[in-house]
């Protein structure tokens, strides 16, 4: 190749990178000031827990954890071996095996999850009433009624499906053929149940099933329809922030029709998201934050139980989802990034990587301008998909920035806590910064951390040195969140009260 041709070539090269970069952001400037808009079209029971409140056994979700002691035998049915076996009734201390994940089936009935993962069923042994916690997927079979006791919802009574009540004959007998009522301790078919109200789950999932089929779409049409309207664009627009990150789940993109528990609706109420963003001059980054087959177990990606399931099988349905959101809204001016899936955490890296490359071919087909944000795994290093992501244009890695969850935060005080923002955050953030590489974003953070009763002035210090280090990300930044009844979690109250400024 001639010097001169080789030249052009580089001048080319160059004026069509630029032309490509300047299609990306002529239209808004970067780095972002954004919010996300947490708790909308994916619930989060902790940011708004009363909404959960007019369910009926709101303790008994799907994914509640519970243990079951006889009180004749003082002693906790067990799944031998965790599962695959017999049911006993023979443990002293309730562990793995001696704890069940419900399975919410009705306000009263439900199946019930043992460690390997498997449910107990009612077997034809016995007359029809052997138990064996050997199933895979539940059926009639598998569905238990619990009643509670008037007088302490913490006794109860288990009716098998063959509709005679569980007792505990011996420790080593458990069986479905007992008819009688009594609730009396010395009763083989009372059992005090543990609620690990630890384990309560509150997600979506959680609220859909929890009110059922025929209150589940009010309710969350109501919750769609008041807890974001135009006004909060407009107030966003107006307070210095110009984007929102828009946690869905992958639900959404089946509407009106999604699998149950889900309810249809969500989808008219995104896209009138896209309509105020657009009439405020607010950007929007639609976030695939509930992924199918849960990409971390938690109730923000909608597990059903808190078991993380998201693999190689749930790949077409998530790409399919992505494909769905990039063509719907790939000609809305309004639209500037889609995020491929928030917080994948324990998934294979490999499978995520097959997923990223996937699910950006599928953004490509319908908008070439658009970025597209792949989520770092949160249980990896910063860095580790900083040269796969280099290999493809317009995208930008996610990271999420708190000064929690972990117990290097548990005893630092005010300035210790600004410090780590000024040292490791912007350590992290420029050792993830590169020339041509992924743009770089500080997908959520918030201004909540462990100091107790910190004065307005260091609340305001925490915050600010956040704003500052993290607009150094290219990209930008998202708080979290919008609303949530913690203060500190929403940023339309700390605007509002002066502990933000933009
Ligand atoms: C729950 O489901 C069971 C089993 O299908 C049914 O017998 C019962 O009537 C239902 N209860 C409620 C409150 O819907
Ligand atoms: C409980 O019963 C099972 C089944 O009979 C037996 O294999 C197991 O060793 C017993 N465990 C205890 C702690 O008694
Ligand atoms: C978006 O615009 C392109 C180019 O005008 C067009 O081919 C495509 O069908 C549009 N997509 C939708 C979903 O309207």
């Amino acid at each position: 190749m001639s010097n001169q041709l080789f030249y052009a070539n580089l001048v080319l090269a160059f004026y069509l990178s630029c032309h490509y970069a300047l299609a990306q952001t002529e239209n808004f400037p970067l780095p972002l000031k954004a919010v996300n808009l947490g708790n909308w079209f994916v619930i989060e029971g902790w940011m708004k827990p009363s909404l959960f409140d007019g369910i009926t056994n709101k303790d008994l979700l799907d994914g509640t954890q519970v243990q079951f002691m006889s009180t004749k035998l003082q002693k906790y049915l067990c799944a031998e071996h965790g599962g695959g076996s017999v049911v006993v009734a023979n443990r002293t201390k309730a562990l793995g095996w001696e704890t069940f994940r419900l399975w919410r089936v009705n306000e009263s009935t439900f199946n019930f999850r043992v460690s390997s993962k498997q449910f107990i069923r009612l077997t034809n042994q016995n007359g029809g009433s052997n138990l064996v916690a050997d199933s895979d997927s539940p059926s009639d079979m598998e569905t238990f009624e619990i009643l509670r006791s008037d007088d302490d919802p913490n006794m109860v009574r288990i009716r098998a499906p063959n509709g005679q009540f569980l007792q505990a004959i011996s420790e080593n007998v458990v069986l479905a053929n007992y008819e009688g009522s009594s609730w009396d301790d010395s009763d083989p078919s009372v059992f005090k149940m543990n609620v690990l109200s630890g384990s309560i789950i509150r997600g979506e999932y959680q609220i859909t099933n929890g009110y059922g089929p025929d209150k589940a779409s009010k309710i969350m049409r109501d919750h769609w329809n008041t807890y974001i309207t135009e006004d909060d664009f407009k107030f966003m627009s107006e307070n210095g922030l110009n984007a929102v990150r828009i946690p869905v789940g992958w639900w959404t993109t089946l509407d009106p029709t999604p699998p149950k528990p889900f309810v249809g609706g969500s989808l008219e109420v995104l896209d009138n998201a896209f309509t105020w963003a657009e009439k405020y001059g607010i950007k929007v980054i639609v976030d695939l934050h509930a992924a199918p087959g849960s990409q971390n177990g938690r109730p923000h990606s909608a597990s059903r139980d808190g078991y993380l399931e998201w693999d190689d099988s749930y790949i077409s349905d998530t790409v399919a989802a992505i494909d769905f959101l990039a063509e719907r809204y790939a000609n809305s001016s309004g639209l500037v990034a889609i995020e491929l899936m928030n917080e994948p955490q324990g998934v294979n890296l490999e499978s995520l990587k097959s997923y990223y490359q996937a699910g950006y071919d599928a953004v490509r087909k319908h908008t070439s301008s658009a970025y597209v944000i792949m989520s770092n795994p949160l249980d990896r290093d910063s860095k580790v998909l900083l040269s796969f992501a280099g290999a493809f244009s317009g995208v930008v890695i996610d990271v999420h920035y708190y000064n929690l969850f972990s117990d290097r935060f548990s005893n630092m005080n005010v300035q210790q806590n600004i410090d780590f923002i000024k040292k490791q955050r912007v350590s992290d953030l420029s050792s993830l910064t590169t020339s041509n590489g992924p743009l770089i974003f500080v997908g959520e953070w918030s201004s909540d951390w462990k100091v107790q009763s910190a004065s307005k002035i260091d609340q305001q210090k925490f915050t600010q040195v956040q704003v500052d280090v993290y607009s150094r990300a290219k990209f930008g930044w998202a708080y979290w969140a919008y609303k949530c009844d913690s203060n500190f979690w929403s940023i339309k109250w700390m605007i509002e009260n002066n502990y933000i400024k933009l």
